[in-house]
């Protein structure tokens, strides 16, 4: 038995999308699913406790983070990366294949792999397929993902092409030495930039190898939306059904529930935690921003429509007051708030696909959200 299977339940005859089941060796993740973002083995002011009270099913977390700093082979000593945090429900971890682009110095790309420099100190570094497979088998997460390349927006066709069919064999290598198949499900990431032949080679040349589910990267770096709406729309018809599909790096309401109708399942992004730390919260009525005068006296919550501890207790004046006078509670009510708020929305998106009416929940939502670039 894989440690990783999808479980259809049915599909929205209004839209299409997929309600289904995804299970770990940890638990299972009713899908579409939101991820809350655990890039340095914690989601940002959050313990496990009040993840569990809104109901997270599963983290993401980043091997290049922990390969840096505390090391995986002291969260392998802790007893993995579960263990180490705190975390009993299923983890996912990204690959450093995306980090070690958009965060280190001087990295340089070969067939082998790629060399860098940290973030942190400036030591030389390496990452290969390989080395990624043995960094994410330490930190024992429920699902890995393989190492790839994911192309700058924009990118010319020829270097898409190239790093596309770089990435593909590298996926080659991360199955051949995954040292954990029987608990832990190894993804592959379709990439292809903006080029819908690209994307339908990458799918197909990946499908063709056994992967336990499938991932579409490359996207949501800075290209106009409905670009990535047309990207999601020429890969997710390629890809098996009976495997999970999940959206790297997206996490607007807008682009989740676009995303669910194209067929995705599962989610993530760190825009909910982000955006909390400077006071942004997404509300029923659209994004407020908690530092606007205009809130100064309001005893109202965050979001009248919104059941969360922080607006069953907190007023919009208090938490305003927090975050002016950089009070870290502030941060965490409002992160509490996101990370419930996207859970809720996700809820909702299953609730209507079990109903068949998600394109009336995506009209109504909007209705009342607006629409925004992010
Ligand atoms: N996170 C967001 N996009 C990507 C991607 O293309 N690859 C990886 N590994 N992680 C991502
Ligand atoms: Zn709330």
């Amino acid at each position: 038995m894989a440690a990783v299977t999808y479980e259809p339940i049915k599909t929205c005859k209004q839209t299409g999308a997929r309600l289904g089941r995804v299970h770990t060796p940890h638990g299972t993740i009713e899908t579409p699913a939101f991820m809350p973002v655990g890039t340095q083995a914690t989601v940002k002011t959050m313990s496990p406790e009040e993840l569990k009270a809104m109901d997270a099913h599963i983290i993401l977390s980043n091997t290049y983070h922990l390969f840096l700093r505390p090391g995986h082979e002291l969260v392998k000593k802790a007893g993995g990366l579960h263990k180490f945090m705190n975390w009993d429900r299923p983890i996912l971890t990204d690959s450093g294949g995306f980090q070690v682009f958009s965060l280190s110095n001087m990295r340089k790309i070969t067939e082998e792999g790629v060399q860098f420099r940290s973030h942190l100190n400036g030591d030389k570094l390496f990452i290969s397929p390989e080395k990624a497979m043995e960094i994410q088998n330490a930190l024992g997460s429920d699902i890995m993902m393989a190492f790839d390349e994911c192309p700058p927006y924009p990118a010319t066709y020829e270097y898409v092409k190239d790093s596309l069919e770089r990435t593909t064999r590298w996926a080659e290598r991360c199955l051949q030495s995954h040292a954990r198949p029987q608990d832990q499900g190894l993804f592959a990431i379709v990439q292809g930039g903006m080029y819908a032949d690209l994307r339908k080679q990458s799918a197909e040349q990946l499908t063709s190898m056994d992967f336990p589910g499938y991932a579409i990267g490359g996207l949501s770096v800075g290209e106009p939306k409905h670009l990535m709406y047309e990207m999601l729309e020429c890969t997710t018809p390629l890809l098996p059904t009976s495997k999970p599909r999940y959206l790297m790096g997206v996490g607007s309401p807008d682009a989740l529930i676009e995303g669910a109708i194209r067929g995705v399942d599962m989610f993530d992004c760190v825009l909910p935690t982000r955006i909390a730390r400077n006071g942004t919260v997404m509300t029923s009525q659209g994004r407020l921003i908690i530092r606007n005068a205009k809130h100064a006296d309001d005893l109202g919550p965050l979001d009248p429509e919104c059941s969360c501890y922080t607006c069953t207790n907190y007023s919009r004046a208090y938490i305003r007051h927090l975050i002016k006078a950089d009070e870290t509670f502030g941060i965490r009510l409002t992160t509490y708030h996101n990370l419930h708020f996207l859970l809720e929305l996700m809820r909702g998106v299953r609730q209507a696909i079990r109903e068949d009416r998600l394109g009336d929940f995506r009209d109504e939502f909007f209705t009342k959200y607006g629409l925004h670039d992010n």
